[in-house]
């Protein structure tokens, strides 16, 4: 008998008319890991964790998210249950501020407000604006940050959630300089050896997988095709096939 799963699907798939853009994949994290998914574009990424996030039914197959079954829950109330995302384009409030934008979730989900005081809440997004960086733009409107910054805002955005155990990460490294690409990373990493958060991060760039992760599993065409160390999976023929031949 193993321990249960942070997060486990069956057989999910996901078609849009005729096209499958997630085959049949069956995933599993276990509490307190980075796992690094990786795939040619167009592989399924983005639609896996819709799906796993709530932003889409899935056609087929379950999700479950510390035994339960979620895959029927609204995105919010996935959220409520410990699991959050980010967008590969942030979606801000782009005429509040930086602190307003981190301060928004722990108002709008009730439970939390109920538990919290409005100091409490503003004392940790500072804490985490600081924890990431960006506390000298805390007063900055969210239009004015540059895309790197916005990425940053909308992760540290995540990290209010309380309880916070699963954070499905889409792209966070693209179209950011190296300089933030290192918050992200240091952040990612802290939050999960500190507060034993889970991470899925999707992202294209191996020098920074290879840093995060200690298992990745490759997509194409909707299914997962490898999973494994990533020297493992780099050398899988069936990987280096799905990259040439695309
Ligand atoms: N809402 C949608 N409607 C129709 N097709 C979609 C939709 N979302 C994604 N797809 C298609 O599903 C496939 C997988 O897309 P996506 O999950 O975005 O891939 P990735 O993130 O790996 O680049 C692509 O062929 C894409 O065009
Ligand atoms: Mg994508």
């Amino acid at each position: 008998m193993g321990t249960q799963a942070l997060l486990e699907t069956q057989n999910l798939s996901k078609r849009f008319g005729g096209l499958t853009a997630v085959h049949r994949v069956s995933l599993r994290l276990e509490p307190g890991e980075i796992r690094g998914v990786i795939g040619p574009n167009g592989s399924g990424k983005t639609t896996l964790v819709n799906l796993l996030s709530g932003l889409y039914d899935p056609t087929e197959g379950m999700i479950f998210f510390g035994g339960e079954r979620i895959d029927r829950l609204r995105p919010n109330l996935r959220t409520a249950r410990g699991m959050i995302r980010t967008f590969q384009i942030p979606k801000l409030f782009r005429h509040m501020t930086v602190l307003e934008n981190m301060m928004v979730p722990a108002l709008a989900d009730s439970q939390q407000a109920h538990k919290t005081s409005i100091e409490e809440v503003e004392e940790k997004a500072w804490n985490l604006l600081r924890f990431v960086k960006l506390d000298h733009l805390a007063r900055a409107q969210a239009a004015d940050l540059s895309g790197g910054q916005a990425m940053l805002l909308q992760i540290a955005r995540g990290f209010m959630i309380e309880p916070l155990k699963l954070y499905l990460m889409d792209e966070p490294f693209a179209g950011v300089n190296p300089v933030i690409k290192e918050v992200i990373m240091e952040s990612i990493l802290t939050m999960n050896r500190e507060q034993g958060v889970t991470f899925l991060v999707v992202s294209h760039e191996m020098p920074t997988i290879r840093r995060l992760c200690q298992k990745i599993s490759v997509m194409h065409e909707g299914a997962i095709i490898a999973e494994g160390g990533i020297e493992e999976v780099a050398n899988d023929p069936l990987v280096i096939e799905a990259y040439l031949g695309s």
